[in-house]
């Protein structure tokens, strides 16, 4: 009797790769479905239509408005391979344009931050603007045939701001940011944000998927083994998900006896939050805000991620975190805590690049633990247009 063969074989993959039905294989319900196929990790023309399909059209967080405190202020941003300059006007109003010059396409602002600013002036052939983004200058235009400076001003972005918490949209007619955020606002509500400033930012780089990161944040299932201190604190299969439709998604863990915060005794130095109910000082809210972001509340202290896709094989992660802007701890144990954690989750996340780019990877199965994860990679899809997207939401107005 012939064997069936079980082993690796390119054939597996090719199968496999693209198909309609691995695609729905994904789509089925979590006890039978399938994870996401191992090419779609590495392969570039992936990674151009996530750009065009996800990250040109999605909301990110870039920081915080009061990094652009006065008039005059302005800080560049990188925002889906394209630059983007946010600056205050002489009306104190933020305003954000692509940070490329109508003339030939240069870059206009080096710098990654600034103060001073009373027009924007390409370091090429000095074709200036002011900061509501007119053409205010164009040298040796005056012979060019139906050439009208009105229309030559920047290219807008869309910036808009949540209770301290800067976002930028590169597509030129998004949902409102608070469309976009939904039931996060409320999740959100009890915690200090306007007050936040930020204590620390690491930025990582990390040698693996964007979205294996991003799938990695929304499971507990690797902390057991990848995480001991973690566990410690936070019992890997405490809490609940209480926001799963997209494009925000996650829920909270509760905190062990004896414990008040993610730090390494598990105690806290600084002093939580006002107002937080008995729940809310017993939990860690964890939240990504796909496919950009990803946010935790704790009693006394914020983090935010940013994830940044450089190639399908690398990702940038910033990490910050924020505490109340009077607290006088600086909240070192806290990060120390999160660049532990951030490593551990770093490692195994390029581990399973590495596998999942081999030829013997196909697709896998979820376990029950991670039902986010399948429901991230369901969205996917469908923001991807590889499954069909009558359940989608659409993402411009
Ligand atoms: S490219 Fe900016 S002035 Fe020429
Ligand atoms: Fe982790």
């Amino acid at each position: 009797m012939a064997s069936r063969q079980r082993g690796p074989s390119k054939s597996v993959r090719a199968e496999t790769a693209y198909t309609p039905d691995a695609l729905r294989a994904v789509d089925r319900p979590l006890r039978r479905a399938a994870t996401l196929p191992g090419p779609l990790f590495t392969d570039p023309g992936v990674f151009a239509r996530e750009f065009r399909n996800l990250f040109l059209l999605s909301w990110v967080c870039v920081g915080r408005d009061d990094e652009i405190p006065s008039p005059g202020d302005f800080r560049t941003y990188e925002v889906a391979g394209s630059g983007v300059i946010v600056l205050r006007d002489a009306d104190g109003t933020l305003r954000a344009y692509h940070n490329v010059c109508r003339h030939r396409g240069t870059r206009i602002l080096e710098a990654g931050s600034g103060s001073g600013l009373s027009v924007l002036q390409c370091p090429y052939h000095a074709w200036t603007y002011d900061l509501q983004g007119h053409l205010a200058g164009s040298p040796h235009m005056d012979l060019a045939e139906a050439f009208d400076p009105d229309a030559y001003g920047l290219y807008p972005v869309r910036a808009e701001v949540w209770r301290g918490f800067l976002f930028l949209n590169l597509n030129p007619r998004p949902e409102p940011l608070a469309a976009y955020l939904g039931d996060l606002r409320a999740r959100a509500a009890p915690y200090p944000l306007e007050r936040l400033r930020r204590a620390h930012r690491v930025v990582y780089e990390i040698a693996a998927n964007w979205k294996l990161v991003v799938q990695n944040a929304n499971e507990c299932y690797h902390c057991p083994g990848v995480h001991p201190q973690l566990v410690r604190l936070t019992p890997y299969r405490s809490g609940e998900e209480d926001l799963r439709t997209g494009p925000v998604f996650g829920g909270w863990m509760d905190f062990v006896d004896g414990a008040c915060t993610l730090s390494p005794d598990g105690r806290t130095r600084r002093r939580t939050f006002p107002g937080l109910s008995r729940e809310d000082l017993g939990r860690v809210y964890y939240y990504v805000l796909y496919p950009s972001n990803f946010i935790s509340f704790l009693p006394d202290y914020v983090t935010l991620d940013w994830f940044i896709p450089l190639s399908p094989e690398r990702t940038r992660l910033v990490f910050d975190l924020y505490i109340d802007r009077d607290e006088a701890d600086a909240a070192e144990d806290a990060m120390g805590f999160w660049d532990t954690t951030n490593r551990q989750d770093w490692h195994i996340c390029e581990m399973a690049h590495l596998g999942s780019k081999s030829v013997a990877y196909t697709q896998g199965r979820y376990s029950s633990e991670e039902e986010v994860v399948h429901l991230i990679d369901r969205y996917y899809l469908r923001e991807m247009g590889l499954l069909p997207r009558s359940r989608a939401r659409r993402r411009s107005a």
